[in-house]
């Protein structure tokens, strides 16, 4: 028996090449096995006979959107600062008083790991209701061995316990804590946190802000190298807030992305490109600090595939991808066909997938959404407003708003 049949989809966007008018896809063993118009699939693959089935009736369907930038673990309350930024305070003032991810640092720190594992959890539900199937999330509150490994621990945990994917990023070098300077910080990461964070093996990446007042390049230089010494494939926050050359960095340590890069110039685009290293943009960052956006064209004139990520977090304090979605047509002039693609198979690229997922091609993960809308177009033309009807993960309905779905899962 078929696990999952989703059927009658007005548009089946099954990669930026391929979509269907009134198509289906079937799913077993957590992959597509089949995808294609609805009446040719149907026919093999009688959607009654299947252990679930979706009548997809006239709305489109999607990949399921990947994440592939958060720092979704994190505790206490910083919106008194999205005002103070609003009556002119800016990111860096607020970061040197003790503010902004420092603060941060002191919630996560005091939080019990019920209390911090209750929120990713409550962060993820409200992620996978918005159509997010795989979300990377970074630790970098703890800026010290324990509470850092304690964030991964805890990331880990929310991952096998919740249906979302999540991917584990190690993210030490996220600030420098009060008590040390950059250089002794820097070598904390190096001779003390990496090599505990390799022996507890939970993180895939190894991110750094590579920041003008953070880490300098040659510091960022020394921990992702260190990082591809534990295993570690590295990340890099690049060209933010100024330019600094975290971007060229990125490229000569081949790192699975660079992101932010709102300051990047045609040659950091270029050198991405050439090194293969996702640029991933982050909309919502600029939109929540009232910053310029970074223009994708940048990247892709170069002969890049962007990602848009939402950089949910304290400071960019939305999980949803189909806002990042709109920011990215709205603030940074993409195509929505492109956005589509920035926020699916872009997202699986920063995160080094190349199993199909992002796409709803024979193979890849069956992880896809149902609109309540008959386009992809309607998730940034209703900005503001979650579109999403239902998500299947690995072949599974886990979210079902509309009650569009049929069956139990096995
Ligand atoms: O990606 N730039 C550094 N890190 C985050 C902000 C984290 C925070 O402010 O808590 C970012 O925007
Ligand atoms: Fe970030």
């Amino acid at each position: 028996m078929i696990d999952t049949v989703v059927y009658g989809a007005s548009e089946l966007v099954v990669g930026p090449e391929e979509s269907y008018a009134d198509g289906a896809v079937v799913v077993q063993d957590g992959r597509v096995v089949a995808v294609g118009p609805t009446a040719e699939i149907t026919r093999e693959y009688p959607p009654e006979n299947a252990v679930q089935h979706v009548d997809a009736d006239g709305r489109a369907v999607l990949p399921g959107f990947v994440d592939a930038h958060t720092h979704g673990l994190f505790a206490g309350d910083r919106s008194d600062e999205f005002a103070a930024k609003l009556r002119g305070k800016t990111y860096q003032e607020l970061l040197a008083e003790g503010g902004g991810i420092l603060r941060t640092v002191r919630a996560v720190r005091s939080a019990t790991d019920a209390r911090l594992l209750g929120n990713l959890l409550g962060h993820l539900d409200t992620m996978l209701a918005h159509g997010t199937t795989t979300v990377e999330v970074k630790s970098g509150y703890g800026l010290d061995t324990a509470t850092e490994l304690r964030m991964l621990e805890l990331i880990d945990a929310a991952d096998a316990r919740h249906p979302v994917d999540v991917v584990p990023t190690f993210m030490g070098a996220h600030a420098i804590p009060e008590d040390r300077d950059a250089d002794e910080y820097t070598a904390a990461v190096v001779d003390e946190q990496l090599p505990a964070v390799e022996k507890q093996g939970i993180a895939a990446f190894c991110d750094v802000f590579c920041e003008e007042g953070v880490f300098s390049v040659e510091q960022s230089r020394r921990i992702l190298e260190a990082g591809i010494a534990h295993g570690l494939t590295p990340k890099i926050h690049a060209e933010e807030l100024t330019h600094l050359g975290g971007a060229e960095l990125g490229a000569e340590v081949g790192a699975a992305s660079a992101d932010h890069l709102l300051h990047a110039t045609d040659e950091d685009a270029a050198r991405l490109a050439a090194a293969d290293v996702t640029p991933v943009l982050l909309p919502g960052t600029a939109f929540s600090l009232g910053a310029d956006y970074a223009a994708p064209e940048r990247f892709t004139d170069a002969g890049a595939t962007v990602a848009v990520a939402s950089d949910f977090n304290p400071n960019c304090h939305s999980p949803s991808m189909g806002m990042a979605f709109a920011l990215a047509c709205v603030g940074m002039g993409m195509a929505p066909r492109d956005a589509l693609d920035a926020v699916t198979r872009g997202g699986a690229l920063a995160l080094g997938r190349d199993d199909g997922t992002g796409t709803l091609a024979e193979g890849a993960p069956g992880d896809l959404v149902v609109l309540d809308a008959p386009s992809h177009v309607h998730v940034p033309y209703s900005f503001g407003v979650n579109r999403v009807a239902t998500v299947v993960k690995d072949g599974v309905v886990v979210h079902d708003a509309d009650g569009l779905a049929s069956g139990e899962p096995r």
